[in-house]
């Protein structure tokens, strides 16, 4: 059975024909309209989210399925004690393909094991978030035409945003990036992801605390949340909350066809101001999260059909 946990568990070749099939869905959504007619789609989010539960469930209603779950862990089973494997196993005798999200680290990848349809990891703790990261791949190709060559500025809280660990991972692959990493010291990516991946890749990048200074070289920024509910004490969320606040005067020196991106939802860090500049693509990249959304479950669900579950298993 396939899943989708980590975004390395597709090949560029996936990644790109994701990308293409979004845009075909944008440029003629009727022929999607009954593509999954009789399917449903289960979304288990035992931790808070708008966007990404909200644009699954539009992405099933749109390929013309339907969807069932649950929003919050206290109305599920888990409140009584059940793994995650065990709400896994049993949602997968009511739905066709499960996306979920859980405050623990590695919880999809253990629910997995004996899942009998596709999993799709909609944000696990602090570690990745595939399906936010195929949203800003389609925004990126939307906006620039391309995946390589660009200068990405990822700016703000880059040790707990899960969100910037699955980015870099992915346009890693493509050629001749490079990153401006723009935190404060204490929000750096974590090691493994800077030896294991920029390092040995021998990735172009550069860490920074500091953003104006960094913005005239940038194709892409983008900006993200200090992850409160990731901290230890709530004394540091409150002296590094407010570290990096874009407004439209810092935007002077940037250039005429930077991105902004975000994966949203923002705090502080983008001042509403901000929102008119036609440099602000943040909410054109909730709008590529449905899509990219549709995409994938066609994607997953193409494939558990190609390669059923034989009965026993589903024992
Ligand atoms: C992100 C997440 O959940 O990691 N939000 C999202 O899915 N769009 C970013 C965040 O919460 O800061």
């Amino acid at each position: 059975m396939r899943h989708l946990i980590d975004i390395m568990d597709l090949s560029i070749e996936e990644l790109d024909e994701m990308i293409a099939v979004a845009k075909d869905i944008i440029a003629d959504p009727e022929k999607y309209a009954h593509k999954c007619a009789g399917k449903k789609l289960a979304t288990l989010f035992f931790e808070p989210s708008t966007r990404t539960r909200l644009s699954f469930e539009a992405a099933m209603y749109e390929l013309g399925g339907n969807v069932l779950g649950f929003s919050e862990a206290q109305s599920s089973s888990a409140a009584k004690g059940e793994s995650v494997a065990d709400t896994i196993r049993t949602v997968g005798c009511y739905a066709d393909i499960i996306a979920m999200r859980h405050p623990k680290e590695g919880a999809p990848i253990a629910g997995t094991r004996r899942s009998t349809v596709p999993v799709i990891n909609a944000g696990d703790g602090g570690h990745n978030h595939p399906t936010q990261t195929l949203t800003d791949l389609l925004t990126i190709s939307r906006e620039k035409n391309r995946l390589d060559n660009l200068t990405i500025g990822l700016c703000g809280d880059l040790k707990f945003g899960r969100t910037v660990h699955s980015l870099i991972n992915a346009m890693s692959r493509y050629p001749n990036n490079k990153f401006i990493l723009i935190s404060p010291d204490e929000l750096r990516i974590p090691e493994y992801l800077k030896y294991e991946t920029m390092i040995k890749k021998n990735l172009e990048f550069v860490e920074t605390d500091d953003l104006e200074n960094a913005m005239p070289e940038l194709d892409i920024l983008y900006m993200t949340r200090v992850q409160r509910e990731r901290f230890f004490n709530e004394q540091d969320y409150l002296r590094l909350k407010d570290s990096y606040i874009l407004t439209p005067d810092k935007l002077d020196n940037a250039k005429e066809d930077l991105s902004i991106l975000h994966p949203l939802p923002r705090v502080n860090e983008i001042s509403v101001a901000v929102d008119d500049d036609p440099r602000a693509r943040y909410f054109e990249q909730v709008l590529n999260g449905k899509y990219i959304r549709m995409a994938l479950i066609l994607m997953l669900l193409e494939e558990a059909k190609r390669n059923p579950v034989p009965d026993w298993q589903k024992q």
